[in-house]
């Protein structure tokens, strides 16, 4: 694992965005796998501005989404398909045929399965992540064990008072949500999980503290991954332990 320290989120958008851009210029129909949230947006605007200043193109580009909330479609704000929609896609020239979404509203068995069968036969080659303040990625929570499939999850507590603030009370957060599994994930061929703030310590400390692997603590699992870069930044690094 290495772990890179940026000054602030902008530096580490920069680096993840260099990262991507790299596997695009080498592959021309790369599958990227994307993440929501806060944490990937400097990413996001970096490829949007090298796209629109001409410095790449990712009209062959295949993406796919780690996760979504079940109960919502895709024209709600607080999608994950809206916010890709928002924040990448409508800023950029993937193709809309090349973009891989759960769809919140269909049948979550359906969903899973079309999510495995594509699983099965495409690898990521470059996966941003972020992390949630208890060690979630996409949404596998905390629990006892992996779930190595795309699967559907009860929202910890955490998470969904984390979300709220997307929200206009937690009430109206939704309690399930579809994640791709850590098979999906850790097949990867490269994986770059973003950190920053003091919220995110605890966990970034724990996953690097030592050499386990821990369903309690999701993202230890990255340890057995093959190419992970850690970008975290100097606000999170202050207050590792
Ligand atoms: C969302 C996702 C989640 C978030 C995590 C951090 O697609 O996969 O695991 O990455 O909850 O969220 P932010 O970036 O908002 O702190």
């Amino acid at each position: 694992m290495k772990i890179i320290t940026a000054k602030d989120k902008k530096e580490a958008g920069r680096i993840c965005a260099d990262m991507f851009e790299e596997v695009i210029r080498e592959k021309e129909d790369a599958l990227l796998g994307l993440a929501t949230g806060s944490t990937p947006i400097g990413l996001y605007d970096c490829l949007s501005e090298d796209y629109s200043r001409g410095r790449i193109s990712m009209a062959g580009v295949h993406t796919i989404n780690l996760d979504e909330y079940v109960g919502l479609g895709r024209d709600h704000e607080q999608s994950f398909g809206y916010f890709m929609d928002e924040h990448l896609f409508s800023r950029v020239n993937i193709p809309a045929g090349n973009i891989m979404l759960l769809n919140g509203l269909s049948d979550p068995r359906k969903e899973i399965e079309i999510y495995e069968s594509f699983l099965a036969q495409n690898r990521i080659d470059i996966l941003i992540l972020g992390i949630g303040n208890n060690g979630h990625i996409g949404f596998n929570e905390p629990e006892p064990v992996f779930r190595t499939r795309t699967h559907l999850v009860d929202l910890t507590p955490e998470t969904i008072e984390a979300n709220a603030r997307f929200f206009t009370s937690a009430d109206e957060v939704p309690k399930k949500a579809l994640t791709m599994g850590m098979g999906g994930i850790c097949a990867a061929r490269k994986i770059c999980l973003a950190a920053f703030g003091a919220g995110k310590a605890d966990a970034i400390s724990r996953m690097l503290r030592d050499d386990t692997v821990d369903p309690m603590l999701p993202c230890s699992v990255l340890k057995l991954c093959s190419d992970v870069t850690v970008i975290i930044d100097q606000d999170l690094k202050d207050h590792m332990r």
